[in-house]
Protein backbone atom coordinates (compact mmCIF):
# COMPACT_ATOMS: atom_id res chain seq x y z
CA UNK A 1 0.00 0.00 0.00
CA UNK A 2 1.62 3.50 -1.02
CA UNK A 3 -0.76 5.57 0.87
CA UNK A 4 0.64 7.75 3.77
CA UNK A 5 -1.46 7.33 7.10
CA UNK A 6 -1.45 10.55 9.72
CA UNK A 7 -5.06 8.89 11.24
CA UNK A 8 -4.25 7.07 14.43
CA UNK A 9 -7.75 6.78 16.50
CA UNK A 10 -8.27 3.96 18.04
CA UNK A 11 -11.40 3.74 15.62
CA UNK A 12 -12.64 3.96 13.10
CA UNK A 13 -9.19 3.51 11.51
CA UNK A 14 -7.70 4.85 8.45
CA UNK A 15 -10.19 3.71 4.89
CA UNK A 16 -7.79 2.89 2.16
CA UNK A 17 -8.47 4.52 -1.03
CA UNK A 18 -9.59 0.98 -2.58
CA UNK A 19 -12.32 0.01 -0.02
CA UNK A 20 -13.09 4.01 -0.57
CA UNK A 21 -13.78 3.69 -4.48
CA UNK A 22 -15.65 0.25 -3.77
CA UNK A 23 -18.63 2.29 -1.68
CA UNK A 24 -19.43 4.29 -5.17
CA UNK A 25 -20.39 1.32 -6.99
CA UNK A 26 -24.24 1.34 -8.23
CA UNK A 27 -27.11 0.11 -6.19
CA UNK A 28 -28.20 -3.28 -6.56
CA UNK A 29 -31.19 -5.15 -5.51
CA UNK A 30 -30.38 -6.96 -1.83
CA UNK A 31 -32.87 -10.05 -2.68
CA UNK A 32 -31.49 -10.30 -6.28
CA UNK A 33 -29.38 -13.32 -7.58
CA UNK A 34 -26.44 -11.13 -8.43
CA UNK A 35 -26.50 -9.75 -4.59
CA UNK A 36 -27.23 -13.29 -3.34
CA UNK A 37 -23.92 -14.43 -5.47
CA UNK A 38 -21.65 -11.73 -4.46
CA UNK A 39 -22.62 -12.22 -0.06
CA UNK A 40 -22.24 -15.52 -0.93
CA UNK A 41 -18.54 -15.05 -2.43
CA UNK A 42 -18.54 -12.90 0.91
CA UNK A 43 -19.48 -15.39 3.29
CA UNK A 44 -17.20 -17.83 1.91
CA UNK A 45 -13.72 -15.87 2.91
CA UNK A 46 -15.36 -13.63 6.24
CA UNK A 47 -14.68 -17.17 8.29
CA UNK A 48 -11.25 -16.94 7.62
CA UNK A 49 -10.74 -13.67 9.50
CA UNK A 50 -13.30 -15.49 11.93
CA UNK A 51 -10.86 -18.18 12.14
CA UNK A 52 -13.97 -20.45 11.91
CA UNK A 53 -15.45 -23.50 9.78
CA UNK A 54 -18.84 -21.95 10.63
CA UNK A 55 -20.88 -18.83 9.77
CA UNK A 56 -19.22 -15.50 9.31
CA UNK A 57 -22.15 -13.22 9.70
CA UNK A 58 -23.11 -9.78 8.81
CA UNK A 59 -25.02 -7.14 10.33
CA UNK A 60 -25.89 -4.00 9.36
CA UNK A 61 -25.45 -1.67 12.59
CA UNK A 62 -22.44 -0.67 15.03
CA UNK A 63 -21.07 -3.38 17.70
CA UNK A 64 -23.60 -2.44 19.94
CA UNK A 65 -25.93 -3.50 18.13
CA UNK A 66 -24.92 -7.71 18.16
CA UNK A 67 -23.76 -6.94 21.81
CA UNK A 68 -27.65 -6.05 22.66
CA UNK A 69 -28.29 -8.66 20.12
CA UNK A 70 -25.86 -11.31 21.59
CA UNK A 71 -27.44 -10.68 25.14
CA UNK A 72 -31.10 -11.12 24.00
CA UNK A 73 -30.56 -14.21 22.22
CA UNK A 74 -27.94 -16.22 23.96
CA UNK A 75 -29.42 -15.64 27.73
CA UNK A 76 -32.44 -16.82 29.15
CA UNK A 77 -32.10 -15.61 32.76
CA UNK A 78 -28.27 -14.86 34.57
CA UNK A 79 -25.57 -13.85 32.83
CA UNK A 80 -21.75 -12.56 34.00
CA UNK A 81 -20.10 -9.74 32.79
CA UNK A 82 -16.17 -9.48 32.91
CA UNK A 83 -15.63 -5.24 32.97
CA UNK A 84 -12.30 -3.86 32.96
CA UNK A 85 -12.97 -0.75 31.03
CA UNK A 86 -15.87 0.88 29.57
CA UNK A 87 -16.77 -1.68 26.84
CA UNK A 88 -16.73 -4.37 29.05
CA UNK A 89 -19.35 -1.97 31.63
CA UNK A 90 -21.32 -1.26 28.77
CA UNK A 91 -22.03 -4.57 28.26
CA UNK A 92 -22.90 -4.98 31.85
CA UNK A 93 -25.37 -2.24 31.47
CA UNK A 94 -27.07 -3.67 28.25
CA UNK A 95 -27.76 -6.94 30.27
CA UNK A 96 -29.44 -4.96 33.13
CA UNK A 97 -31.31 -3.20 30.62
CA UNK A 98 -32.72 -6.22 28.52
CA UNK A 99 -33.83 -7.36 32.09
CA UNK A 100 -31.46 -10.25 32.25
CA UNK A 101 -30.31 -10.54 35.76
CA UNK A 102 -26.47 -9.52 35.28
CA UNK A 103 -23.56 -9.95 37.77
CA UNK A 104 -20.63 -7.97 37.11
CA UNK A 105 -16.87 -8.88 38.15
CA UNK A 106 -14.84 -5.59 38.27
CA UNK A 107 -11.25 -5.75 37.26
CA UNK A 108 -9.34 -2.34 37.80
CA UNK A 109 -8.93 -0.31 34.54
CA UNK A 110 -5.59 -0.68 33.12
CA UNK A 111 -6.27 -4.62 34.15
CA UNK A 112 -6.23 -7.58 32.30
CA UNK A 113 -9.52 -10.06 32.93
CA UNK A 114 -7.61 -12.75 35.66
CA UNK A 115 -8.98 -16.31 34.40
CA UNK A 116 -8.25 -17.46 37.89
CA UNK A 117 -11.04 -14.89 39.41
CA UNK A 118 -13.80 -15.76 36.61
CA UNK A 119 -13.20 -19.69 37.48
CA UNK A 120 -13.66 -19.14 40.99
CA UNK A 121 -16.58 -16.92 40.15
CA UNK A 122 -18.22 -19.67 38.30
CA UNK A 123 -17.86 -22.22 41.16
CA UNK A 124 -19.89 -19.96 43.44
CA UNK A 125 -22.85 -19.39 40.56
CA UNK A 126 -23.85 -20.96 37.58
CA UNK A 127 -24.99 -18.89 34.54
CA UNK A 128 -26.43 -19.43 30.80
CA UNK A 129 -23.03 -16.99 29.68
CA UNK A 130 -20.26 -15.07 30.25
CA UNK A 131 -19.63 -11.72 28.31
CA UNK A 132 -15.55 -10.44 27.89
CA UNK A 133 -14.40 -8.22 25.75
CA UNK A 134 -10.71 -9.02 24.23
CA UNK A 135 -9.30 -6.12 23.72
CA UNK A 136 -10.73 -2.92 26.07
CA UNK A 137 -9.86 0.09 23.67
CA UNK A 138 -10.73 2.56 26.43
CA UNK A 139 -7.41 1.11 28.22
CA UNK A 140 -5.10 0.11 25.74
CA UNK A 141 -5.63 -3.55 27.90
CA UNK A 142 -5.69 -7.13 25.42
CA UNK A 143 -7.08 -9.51 28.39
CA UNK A 144 -5.59 -13.70 27.79
CA UNK A 145 -8.80 -14.41 25.98
CA UNK A 146 -7.89 -18.13 25.45
CA UNK A 147 -7.21 -18.59 28.87
CA UNK A 148 -10.32 -16.95 30.26
CA UNK A 149 -12.20 -19.15 27.44
CA UNK A 150 -10.73 -22.16 28.52
CA UNK A 151 -11.65 -21.11 32.81
CA UNK A 152 -15.10 -20.63 31.30
CA UNK A 153 -15.53 -24.01 29.97
CA UNK A 154 -13.90 -26.17 32.42
CA UNK A 155 -15.75 -24.59 35.01
CA UNK A 156 -18.90 -24.44 33.72
CA UNK A 157 -21.69 -24.29 30.14
CA UNK A 158 -22.01 -20.97 30.50
CA UNK A 159 -21.84 -19.58 26.46
CA UNK A 160 -18.76 -17.36 25.92
CA UNK A 161 -20.00 -14.06 24.06
CA UNK A 162 -17.12 -12.12 23.25
CA UNK A 163 -16.62 -8.34 21.57
CA UNK A 164 -13.36 -8.81 19.75
CA UNK A 165 -14.35 -4.97 18.52
CA UNK A 166 -10.49 -3.84 18.54
CA UNK A 167 -8.94 -6.95 18.23
CA UNK A 168 -10.37 -9.03 15.13
CA UNK A 169 -8.04 -8.56 12.16
CA UNK A 170 -5.46 -7.06 14.69
CA UNK A 171 -4.40 -9.66 17.35
CA UNK A 172 -4.87 -13.48 17.36
CA UNK A 173 -8.60 -14.48 17.79
CA UNK A 174 -9.53 -18.12 17.01
CA UNK A 175 -13.01 -18.56 17.33
CA UNK A 176 -13.40 -22.30 16.55
CA UNK A 177 -9.94 -23.49 18.76
CA UNK A 178 -10.59 -21.38 21.32
CA UNK A 179 -14.07 -22.70 21.69
CA UNK A 180 -16.14 -19.37 21.50
CA UNK A 181 -19.97 -19.31 21.23
CA UNK A 182 -20.49 -15.60 19.69
CA UNK A 183 -17.40 -13.47 18.51
CA UNK A 184 -18.15 -10.15 16.94
CA UNK A 185 -16.39 -7.44 15.52
CA UNK A 186 -17.50 -3.72 13.96
CA UNK A 187 -15.71 -3.25 11.27
CA UNK A 188 -14.05 0.31 12.22
CA UNK A 189 -11.24 -0.87 13.76
CA UNK A 190 -8.78 -3.50 13.23
CA UNK A 191 -10.71 -4.46 9.95
CA UNK A 192 -9.79 -0.85 8.65
CA UNK A 193 -13.17 -0.34 7.47
CA UNK A 194 -16.11 2.51 7.70
CA UNK A 195 -18.27 1.65 10.45
CA UNK A 196 -21.59 0.62 10.25
CA UNK A 197 -21.57 -2.85 9.73
CA UNK A 198 -21.08 -5.81 12.39
CA UNK A 199 -19.13 -9.61 11.66
CA UNK A 200 -20.15 -12.32 14.35
CA UNK A 201 -20.01 -16.03 14.54
CA UNK A 202 -22.26 -17.88 16.20
CA UNK A 203 -21.54 -21.36 17.79
CA UNK A 204 -23.85 -24.52 17.69
CA UNK A 205 -24.26 -24.52 21.34
CA UNK A 206 -25.21 -20.82 21.08
CA UNK A 207 -27.73 -21.16 18.31
CA UNK A 208 -29.61 -24.35 20.03
CA UNK A 209 -29.76 -22.44 23.45
CA UNK A 210 -30.97 -19.28 21.80
CA UNK A 211 -33.42 -21.75 20.29
CA UNK A 212 -35.29 -21.84 23.57
CA UNK A 213 -34.59 -18.48 24.62
CA UNK A 214 -38.36 -16.71 24.10
CA UNK A 215 -38.69 -13.28 22.82
CA UNK A 216 -35.73 -13.01 21.38
CA UNK A 217 -37.02 -9.73 19.54
CA UNK A 218 -36.44 -8.92 15.17
CA UNK A 219 -33.61 -7.07 15.03
CA UNK A 220 -32.05 -8.70 17.94
CA UNK A 221 -32.66 -12.79 17.02
CA UNK A 222 -28.98 -13.94 16.22
CA UNK A 223 -30.67 -16.97 14.69
CA UNK A 224 -33.11 -15.03 12.16
CA UNK A 225 -29.30 -13.50 11.17
CA UNK A 226 -28.13 -16.60 10.76
CA UNK A 227 -30.27 -17.99 9.17
CA UNK A 228 -30.67 -15.37 6.52
CA UNK A 229 -26.82 -15.57 6.08
CA UNK A 230 -27.16 -19.30 5.20
CA UNK A 231 -29.86 -17.91 1.89
CA UNK A 232 -27.06 -15.94 0.59
CA UNK A 233 -28.36 -12.40 2.57
CA UNK A 234 -29.62 -10.20 5.26
CA UNK A 235 -32.41 -9.64 7.29
CA UNK A 236 -33.00 -6.36 6.08
CA UNK A 237 -31.98 -4.20 3.71
CA UNK A 238 -28.13 -3.98 4.26
CA UNK A 239 -25.63 -1.17 4.11
CA UNK A 240 -24.77 -2.43 0.42
CA UNK A 241 -21.87 0.00 0.01
CA UNK A 242 -20.20 -1.01 3.12
CA UNK A 243 -20.64 -4.70 2.26
CA UNK A 244 -18.66 -3.58 -1.25
CA UNK A 245 -16.04 -2.27 1.07
CA UNK A 246 -15.85 -5.07 2.76
CA UNK A 247 -15.40 -7.35 -0.08
CA UNK A 248 -12.39 -5.84 -1.12
CA UNK A 249 -10.75 -5.25 2.28
CA UNK A 250 -11.30 -8.95 2.74
CA UNK A 251 -9.32 -9.79 -0.01
CA UNK A 252 -6.37 -6.96 1.21
CA UNK A 253 -6.77 -9.35 4.55
CA UNK A 254 -6.28 -12.83 2.89
CA UNK A 255 -3.83 -11.62 0.72
CA UNK A 256 -1.46 -10.06 3.40
CA UNK A 257 -2.35 -13.42 5.70
CA UNK A 258 -3.86 -13.15 9.21
CA UNK A 259 -0.73 -14.45 11.00
CA UNK A 260 1.57 -11.46 8.86
CA UNK A 261 -1.26 -9.12 9.88
CA UNK A 262 -1.35 -10.30 13.88
CA UNK A 263 3.03 -9.96 13.55
CA UNK A 264 2.60 -6.64 11.38
CA UNK A 265 0.49 -5.09 14.47
CA UNK A 266 2.87 -7.09 17.18
CA UNK A 267 5.64 -5.07 15.16
CA UNK A 268 3.84 -1.41 15.64
CA UNK A 269 2.90 -2.21 18.97
CA UNK A 270 6.75 -2.66 20.34
CA UNK A 271 8.15 0.15 17.89
CA UNK A 272 5.20 2.10 20.30
CA UNK A 273 6.42 0.76 23.37
CA UNK A 274 10.11 1.29 22.43
CA UNK A 275 9.67 4.62 21.82
CA UNK A 276 7.52 5.16 24.55
CA UNK A 277 10.09 3.74 26.92
CA UNK A 278 12.78 5.89 25.26
CA UNK A 279 10.57 9.38 26.24
CA UNK A 280 9.89 7.99 29.58
CA UNK A 281 6.34 8.19 28.59
CA UNK A 282 4.26 5.80 31.34
CA UNK A 283 1.69 3.09 30.38
CA UNK A 284 -1.74 3.64 31.40
CA UNK A 285 -2.46 -0.34 31.53
CA UNK A 286 -0.42 -2.68 32.88
CA UNK A 287 2.75 -4.49 31.64
CA UNK A 288 1.30 -7.92 31.03
CA UNK A 289 -1.81 -6.43 29.30
CA UNK A 290 -0.84 -4.55 26.58
CA UNK A 291 -3.05 -3.96 23.51
CA UNK A 292 -1.48 -5.14 20.30
CA UNK A 293 -3.66 -2.73 18.44
CA UNK A 294 -4.33 0.40 20.72
CA UNK A 295 -1.59 2.11 23.33
CA UNK A 296 -3.02 3.91 26.41
CA UNK A 297 -0.63 6.31 28.13
CA UNK A 298 -0.35 8.83 30.37
CA UNK A 299 1.29 12.09 29.40
CA UNK A 300 4.40 13.74 30.99
CA UNK A 301 4.14 15.17 34.31
CA UNK A 302 2.29 18.48 33.69
CA UNK A 303 1.18 18.06 30.06
CA UNK A 304 -2.58 18.13 29.59
CA UNK A 305 -3.46 15.01 26.79
CA UNK A 306 -5.61 17.11 25.03
CA UNK A 307 -2.90 19.25 24.33
CA UNK A 308 -0.60 16.58 22.19
CA UNK A 309 -4.42 15.97 20.20
CA UNK A 310 -5.08 19.28 19.56
CA UNK A 311 -1.32 19.95 18.52
CA UNK A 312 -0.83 17.04 16.43
CA UNK A 313 -4.48 17.77 14.58
CA UNK A 314 -3.14 21.85 13.49
CA UNK A 315 0.20 19.72 12.14
CA UNK A 316 -2.48 16.99 10.68
CA UNK A 317 -2.33 14.32 12.77
CA UNK A 318 -4.78 12.48 14.44
CA UNK A 319 -4.38 10.04 17.79
CA UNK A 320 -6.92 9.71 20.43
CA UNK A 321 -7.47 11.26 23.34
CA UNK A 322 -8.69 9.32 26.67
CA UNK A 323 -12.18 7.52 27.07
CA UNK A 324 -14.59 7.56 30.08
CA UNK A 325 -12.73 7.66 32.95
CA UNK A 326 -9.41 8.19 31.89
CA UNK A 327 -10.67 10.81 29.23
CA UNK A 328 -9.02 13.65 31.31
CA UNK A 329 -5.49 11.41 32.22
CA UNK A 330 -4.63 9.77 29.04
CA UNK A 331 -4.05 9.86 25.27
CA UNK A 332 -4.54 7.13 22.89
CA UNK A 333 -2.31 6.00 19.92
CA UNK A 334 -3.95 3.42 17.55
CA UNK A 335 -2.03 1.28 15.69
CA UNK A 336 -4.40 -1.15 13.68
CA UNK A 337 -5.92 -1.68 10.71
CA UNK A 338 -3.62 -0.89 7.89
CA UNK A 339 -1.28 1.13 9.20
CA UNK A 340 2.30 0.50 8.31
CA UNK A 341 5.69 0.87 10.65
CA UNK A 342 6.66 4.28 8.52
CA UNK A 343 3.63 5.57 8.96
CA UNK A 344 4.02 4.81 12.56
CA UNK A 345 7.48 6.48 12.58
CA UNK A 346 6.41 9.56 11.04
CA UNK A 347 3.87 10.08 13.94
CA UNK A 348 6.23 9.66 16.38
CA UNK A 349 8.65 12.26 15.41
CA UNK A 350 5.44 14.57 15.16
CA UNK A 351 4.90 13.74 18.93
CA UNK A 352 8.45 14.08 19.84
CA UNK A 353 8.51 17.52 18.41
CA UNK A 354 5.20 18.51 20.17
CA UNK A 355 6.31 17.40 23.03
CA UNK A 356 10.22 19.06 22.48
CA UNK A 357 8.33 22.20 21.73
CA UNK A 358 6.24 21.86 25.32
CA UNK A 359 9.32 21.24 27.02
CA UNK A 360 10.78 24.44 25.79
C1 LIG B 1 -14.11 -2.79 22.54
C2 LIG B 1 -15.28 -2.06 22.01
N1 LIG B 1 -16.50 -2.61 22.14
C3 LIG B 1 -17.61 -2.00 21.68
C4 LIG B 1 -17.53 -0.78 21.07
C5 LIG B 1 -18.79 -0.14 20.58
O1 LIG B 1 -18.75 -0.14 19.23
P1 LIG B 1 -19.81 0.62 18.28
O2 LIG B 1 -19.60 2.07 18.51
O3 LIG B 1 -19.35 0.11 16.95
O4 LIG B 1 -21.16 0.15 18.65
C6 LIG B 1 -16.29 -0.16 20.90
C7 LIG B 1 -16.18 1.16 20.25
O5 LIG B 1 -15.19 1.81 20.27
C8 LIG B 1 -15.14 -0.83 21.38
O6 LIG B 1 -13.94 -0.28 21.24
Amino acid sequence: MTEKIQFFLPGPSYVTEAARQAMTKPMVGHRSAPFKNFYLSISERLPKVLRTAGDGIIASGSSTLIMESAVISCVASDVLNLVNGAFSDRWHGISKSVGRSADKIDFPWGQAVDPDVVRSALKRKKYDAVTVVHNETSTGVMSPLADVAKAIREESDALILVDTVSSLGGAPVESDAWDLDVVLAGTQKALALPPGLTVFTLSDRAAERAAKVQHRGFYTDLLRYRDKHREGGNITTPAIPLVYALDVQLDAMLAEGMEARWARHEALQKRTAAWAAGRGIEYASAPDARSLTVSCFKPPAGVDPQTIVKKLAERGWTIGGGYGDWKPSTFRIGHMGEVRMSDLDALLVEIDQILDDIKK
